[in-house]
């Protein structure tokens, strides 16, 4: 679906982007991360043709992106930034319509199209539609940027630190609502962000740069089994590597079938990761959890032996391969 390859961008004598190939399917989740300065918002903009690439090849559905006209590319391209940029003086119905408005679609389909982002973004439309951005939160507005970028239904999603700005709370809703909208509508996604564990838990292929180039990209499970340098490693968090590992495992992959004796008191569903088990031996005082389905019906059990093993299997494992 969009594909860099050997792309550079310089600002006169600087070197923002330097020789940086990345491949992103349809469908993927991709995440930029790196530390101030190192060229990610750059590399957003050049997919788009905010910003022009200096040399190397960027393809869109294996087209040279310098065959599209910039205005109808990005039509189909939708672009979230921090600030949302919202136009101060339109309401919230008008400002999430504009792209279907430019691109000429009919006045009641527009009506139709925003009322149902609305929805899908928490943000009831009779509360909401007639409001100013100024009246917004910052949480509501972020959601006003998103219906926007994905109001003409475009296949790929382009963010830059949409959530930077929110309280932990209302990001993190927010990335529970981004999750389940991609799993729904299967946007590629190009996601810059400071926040690794935003990063970790959204992305399927992670990109860490620096100074203009890819360091290291793969699964995020990857990235934090194996870092390829000190930098990567630190920028996973060092030695909170471990738990970030375990917060990308569910329990579900590695429960064992209800033994003979009697099951342990503290129940865990399914679906929580191992971080979540362990946090909750910590708080129970004890080394095994009952697993439960949905309806609270043991299915399995796990013990903390078997957490710490099981993460030990993972490297082994990915050594031998
Ligand atoms: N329009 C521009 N003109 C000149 N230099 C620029 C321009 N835009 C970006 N740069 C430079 O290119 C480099 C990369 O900038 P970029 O905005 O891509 O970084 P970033 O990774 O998004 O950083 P941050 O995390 O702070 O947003 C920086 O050194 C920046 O100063
Ligand atoms: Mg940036």
């Amino acid at each position: 679906m969009i594909e860099l390859s050997h792309v550079s961008k310089q600002f006169g004598d600087d070197i923002a982007v330097e020789d940086i190939t990345l491949r992103i399917a349809k469908g993927k989740f991709c995440a930029l991360v790196g530390t101030s300065g190192c060229g990610k918002s750059t590399t957003l903009r050049m997919i788009n043709r905010l910003i022009e690439h200096s040399s190397g090849d960027i393809f869109l559905d294996g087209q040279a992106i310098e065959q599209y006209d910039p205005v109808k590319l990005r039509r189909r391209i939708g672009y979230v930034i921090q600030s949302t940029g919202l136009f101060p003086h339109w309401n919230v119905a008008r400002n999430i319509g504009l792209v279907p408005r430019l691109l000429k679609w009919p006045a009641t389909e527009i009506n139709t199209r925003v009322e149902e982002l609305m929805g899908v973004l928490g943000l009831p439309v009779g509360e909401f539609a007639h409001k100013y951005p100024h009246q917004l939160s910052g949480g509501q507005a972020q959601r006003v940027g998103v219906a926007r970028a994905l109001a003409a239904d475009p296949d790929i999603l382009l963010m830059d630190e949409p959530f930077g700005a929110l309280d932990p709370i209302t990001r993190e809703k927010l990335q529970d609502e981004l999750a389940k909208l991609q799993a729904r509508l299967h946007k590629t996604i190009v996601f810059v962000t400071h926040d690794m564990d935003e990063a970790l838990k959204l992305a399927d292929h992670l990109v860490v740069m620096r100074d203009g180039r890819i360091v290291q990209q793969g699964t995020p499970l990857a990235l934090l089994q194996q870092p390829a340098d000190p930098f990567v490693e630190s920028l996973l968090g060092g030695l909170e590597r471990g738990l970030k590992q375990a917060a990308l495992t569910r329990v579900k992959d590695h429960m064992t079938s209800l033994g003979p004796s009697w099951p342990a008191q503290s129940r865990i569903p399914a679906d929580f990761s191992l971080r979540q088990a362990l946090s909750m031996m910590l708080r129970d005082h004890c080394d095994r959890l009952t697993v439960v389905d949905q309806g609270d019906v043991p299915i399995g059990e796990l013990s903390l032996r078997r957490i710490v093993k099981e993460a030990q299997l993972d490297k082994v494992s990915q050594r031998d391969a």
